[in-house]
């Protein structure tokens, strides 16, 4: 059992690369590595009810259902020319599997919005939470217009989103949880000063197979969870081929688990320091986010933006937390 849990505020639109991720951690939380403060949904690869729902199911199916569970911001500045991802991660954001998964303890009617949750418990403990955010920046920035400043009293801010060298995969040139909602992106990279990036430049390395989740059913088949990973591993791989995302290997990208690496096992990582702009005039480059790759003084660094990744070891580490989720005799 770790000494000091990381407390974690998972910001999150489940979806299949989430659902590992969220799978991830609560097998890190398990082992007593990190606490999971409140789990805020967001509007992004589906809807924010469908969000809310899977990310209730997701914390019933770890075994974490006391966890609160905030309904994500509607009515950010959501880009119109830029549709839900429902087309890739399945209409329920889970590969069509949520009805497969134990039923939503929590209403989302009746659900504090996320944004209150997020200024609740930063307030509450400042310096202590690290903000997890695999999905756009509404939530986020939601909070910080209606309480200026409480961002910062986040100890950590790591974000998966952003594509700097390699290509956009929402357009040419913008990842989709920048793209999603370039201005909510803009006014937290404008306000934050530490945060910590995962762009598309690292995530589309981590190729998920179809083998590495048989390997992780094979601790246990009967599981729920096993289930669920190799039933939701096969429904991405079809979208990623048929989207051409992974250069015709079977498999799918983990993207949101980069940010889990980076709390973890940030040896899987390599960063370069500098002051991330995102870019909401552009006509074909809205959502793009830069970077000065000159060399200069970095004096005005808001980010640390990770582009290498040790993808091979990275991927292995995941698959031992995954195991040992499923393995029974965890208990919390
Ligand atoms: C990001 O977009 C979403 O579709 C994924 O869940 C991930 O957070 C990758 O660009
Ligand atoms: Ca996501």
């Amino acid at each position: 059992m770790a000494n000091h849990p990381i407390k974690i505020i998972l910001d999150t639109d489940p979806g299949g690369d989430d659902s590992f991720a969220f799978l991830w951690l609560q097998s890190l939380a398990k082992q007593g590595f990190a606490e999971i403060v409140a789990v805020t949904a967001v509007d992004g690869n589906v809807h924010a009810k469908d969000t809310f729902v899977g990310s209730c199911k997701l914390l019933q199916l770890g075994g974490f259902s006391d966890i609160e569970v905030g309904r994500g911001v509607i009515g950010g500045s959501n880009s119109e020319d830029v549709e839900d991802a429902g087309a890739i991660h399945g209409a329920d954001g889970m590969g069509n599997l949520s009805h497969t998964l134990p039923e939503a303890q929590q209403s989302y009617e009746a659900a504090r919005f996320s944004d209150e949750i997020l200024i609740e418990k930063l307030q509450s403990t400042p310096g202590e939470i690290t903000i997890v955010a695999i999905g756009p920046l509404t939530n986020l920035a939601a909070a910080e217009q209606k309480s200026p400043g409480v961002l910062n009293l986040a100890k950590e801010i790591v974000i998966m989103g952003g594509a700097f060298l390699h290509y956009g995969n929402i357009t040419p040139e913008a990842e989709f949880n920048i793209a999603y909602d370039p201005e909510a992106a803009k006014l937290v990279f404008d306000t934050c000063k530490h945060l910590v990036v995962m762009p598309l430049d690292v995530t589309h390395q981590l190729i998920f197979t179809p083998e590495m989740a048989a390997q992780i059913s094979a601790v246990n088949p009967a599981s729920p969870i096993a289930q669920f990973v190799t039933a939701l591993c096969q429904f991405m791989v079809g979208t990623a081929m048929a989207y051409r995302e992974t250069g015709g290997q079977a498999g799918f990208l983990v993207h949101d688990a980069a940010t889990l690496a980076y709390l973890f096992y940030p040896e899987t990582l390599r960063f370069r320091h500098a002051q991330v702009e995102i870019e909401t005039q552009g006509i074909w480059t809205r959502g793009k986010t830069l970077l000065d790759r000159r060399h200069g003084v970095q004096s005005s660094a808001n980010a640390w933006v990770a582009l290498e990744v040790d993808a091979r070891n990275l991927l292995a580490v995941m698959i031992e937390d995954l195991k040992l989720l499923i393995q029974n005799g965890i208990e919390r």
